[in-house]
């Protein structure tokens, strides 16, 4: 089985869609494997965002990620699950996201686009190292 990392980002939690959210990905078959609210701060976001830390958006990022608590899940499913969360969550900017994806149904504003998914398997592993260690490969 392979994993990927998901975060609810705090607009979902606060507008109540977490549950809408994951229920898309169990429908589609994945499992979740961890789940926990957490407010997350800068400097694990630091870590988490590192290719984006010198980005014009990135304080508008940061400060968004950390205005409330987030559901920071692990996903199980097939090979390159990641891919399977990617493309159930729509573009990055909920404009341009097809209706069906998460971002195309829910959301009009690009920062706050409701859903974090890891965008490789390297990337997916790094994350998971981040935020549960404990199960980490
Ligand atoms: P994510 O990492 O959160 O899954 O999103 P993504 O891969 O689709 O997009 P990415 O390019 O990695 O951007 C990370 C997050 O930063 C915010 N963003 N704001 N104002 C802007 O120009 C801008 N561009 C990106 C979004 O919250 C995006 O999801
Ligand atoms: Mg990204």
């Amino acid at each position: 089985m392979n994993r990927t990392f998901v975060i609810c980002k705090p607009d979902a939690v606060e507008r109540g869609y977490v549950g809408r959210i994951l229920d898309r990905f169990e429908q589609k078959g994945l499992k979740i494997v961890a789940a926990e609210l957490r407010l997350l701060d800068e400097a694990t976001l630091a870590k988490h965002y590192a290719e984006h830390v010198e980005k014009p958006f990135y304080p508008d990022l940061v400060a968004f990620m950390s205005r409330s608590p987030a559901m920071l899940c692990v996903l199980e499913g097939p090979e390159d699950t990641y891919a399977v969360v990617r493309t159930l969550m729509g573009s990055t900017n909920p404009v341009d996201a097809p209706p069906g994806t998460i971002r195309g149904d829910y959301g009009t504003i690009l920062t706050e686009n409701l859903v974090h998914g890891s965008d490789s398997n390297e990337s997916a592993a790094r994350e998971i190292s981040i935020f549960f260690p404990e199960l980490a490969s």
